[in-house]
């Protein structure tokens, strides 16, 4: 039980108070300039904290984001029985008692990624009992891979008021063949299969930066995996695992967005902590649309042009255009000469940003899972609303490059994924800031 007044606790009540009051206001037309350095990427460090759950004795992860989602998943911890807090930018987990072995429907859905709970309670103790996750503003996002993996794996698996309920006396390796590649799914079936007995195989696996990093974190905490980073992964079971110390990589969505704001407010950006080979799709339309990019240091300079082309992009896994980009990417082609055609294949509802965008002037029309934005002179700012995470950054985004003021409301979808985004960009030249709502 966390006591008020506990860390985690306090952190939680702030996450509360800010989710009513906040919004930010941008005055547009300012061409960044300067330097920035690239947080923790939280869909590296949500799978992180977890896999120290497969672990008895303290872990220890580094370069974790200050956002609200590490937040949720410290306090989910803590629920679990883990002595779990923050120590500047690292997390500490003492996962030695674990008392629980459930994840509540509260806890999960503020935070779907909780669901990746499920694998290393199941590997570790044979029995997981998490909520169901349930739909979000992007769309169904169902877990029935991951229930797949699990009773591939010989874990019983029962529903039931909501929750999802996985029990097995011992996880024994076998071949799994996802429908599509899941982060999410290979993530889970990953930790599960670490402490299985026996091979496992995951085919058509995900491919993500994070995935790879999981994959050597696990090995460093004594797992046996191979062909992290490939469409087809080998985890040969150990008996035990040892506790974790790793730092988490820089986010390459978060470098993504502030690769799109240089570009579209005409800057000139280094972008500190940046990874070539994580963002190789993105920096391939972005060039195509006249961007300048440039290894430099320890990161990327992005150099905005007068004119942007205007170009099309299709989502896909990694190392496709990421989704997580896709919101972004449409506000830079709001203002590109001609029309281009952004098709979202991963997400079957991510296009909340559009109407928000048109209140600003932009000319887009919506075909099924395609948007045809036709570029336009300039944006105006005006009042716009926050609908999921990345929307959020979009809107930001159209603000900065739009003339007059954009105040965006519902920021807290923004506090789940981005680190002080505001301060950052004022320190680039951005007229920003975050006020409370009146
Ligand atoms: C992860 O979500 C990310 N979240 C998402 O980032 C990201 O958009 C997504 O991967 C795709 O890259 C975290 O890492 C915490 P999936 P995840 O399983 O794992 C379908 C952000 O903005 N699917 O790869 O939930 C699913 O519906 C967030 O930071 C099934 O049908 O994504 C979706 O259409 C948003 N059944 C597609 O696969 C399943 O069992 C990809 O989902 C699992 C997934």
């Amino acid at each position: 039980m966390i006591m008020p007044g506990n860390p985690v606790w306090l952190a939680a009540a702030r996450d509360r108070k800010q989710d009513s009051l906040d919004k930010i206001v941008i005055k547009g037309g300012m061409p960044l300039s300067g330097e920035v350095q690239i947080s923790g990427a939280k869909n590296s460090a949500l799978p992180l904290l977890f896999a120290t759950l497969l672990a008895e004795g303290q872990s220890t992860i580094c370069n974790v984001p200050d956002l609200r989602d590490i937040n949720t998943a410290v306090k989910l911890l803590c629920e679990l029985g883990a002595d779990a807090s923050r120590v500047e930018g690292c997390v500490r987990v003492d996962a030695h008692r674990i008392e629980s072995i459930e994840a509540s429907y509260d806890l999960v859905k503020t935070m779907r990624a909780s669901v990746l709970v499920l694998g290393p309670l199941l590997a570790r103790f044979g029995h997981a009992r998490v909520s169901l996750p349930g739909g979000c503003a992007i769309g169904a996002r169902p877990i029935d891979q991951h229930l797949k993996g699990f009773e591939a794996l010989g874990a019983e698996i029962t529903l039931d008021h909501g929750y999802v309920e996985a029990r097995a006396d011992k996880l024994v390796g076998a071949k799994i063949n996802f429908d599509m590649p899941t982060v999410g799914g290979t993530e889970n079936l990953l930790m599960a299969a670490a402490l299985a007995e026996g091979e496992t195989v995951l085919e058509n696996a995900a491919r993500e930066p994070e995935i790879v990093q999981l994959s050597e974190a696990l090995n460093s905490m004594g797992a046996r995996i191979e062909g992290a980073g490939t469409a087809v992964i080998h985890i040969q079971g150990v008996e035990r695992l040892q506790p974790l110390s790793c730092d988490v990589i820089s986010d390459r969505i978060e470098a993504g967005t502030f690769m799109v704001a240089a570009a579209v407010t005409g800057g000139n950006v280094l972008i500190r902590g940046a990874v070539r080979a994580h963002q190789e799709a993105l920096i391939s339309k972005l060039v195509e649309a006249g961007v300048s990019i440039e290894e430099e240091d320890d990161g990327l300079r992005v150099i905005g042009p007068q004119t942007l082309r205007a170009v099309d992009i299709r989502t896909s896994v990694f190392p496709g255009f990421p989704t997580d980009m896709q919101a972004q990417f449409m506000a830079l082609m709001t203002r590109a000469e001609g029309s281009s055609r952004i098709s979202e294949t991963v997400f079957e509802n991510r296009f909340m940003h559009v109407c928000e965008l048109q209140r600003m002037g932009a000319e887009i029309l919506i075909d099924g899972n395609s948007a045809v934005i036709r570029g336009v002179e300039q944006m105006t700012g005006a009042p716009v609303m926050a609908t999921d995470l990345r929307a959020s950054a979009s809107l930001i985004l159209a603000g900065l490059a739009a003339e007059n003021t954009t105040e965006v409301s519902r920021i807290y979808h923004l506090d789940r994924g981005y680190e002080k985004i505001e301060k950052k960009l004022a320190a680039l030249g951005a007229n920003i800031w975050r006020e409370q709502e009146s």
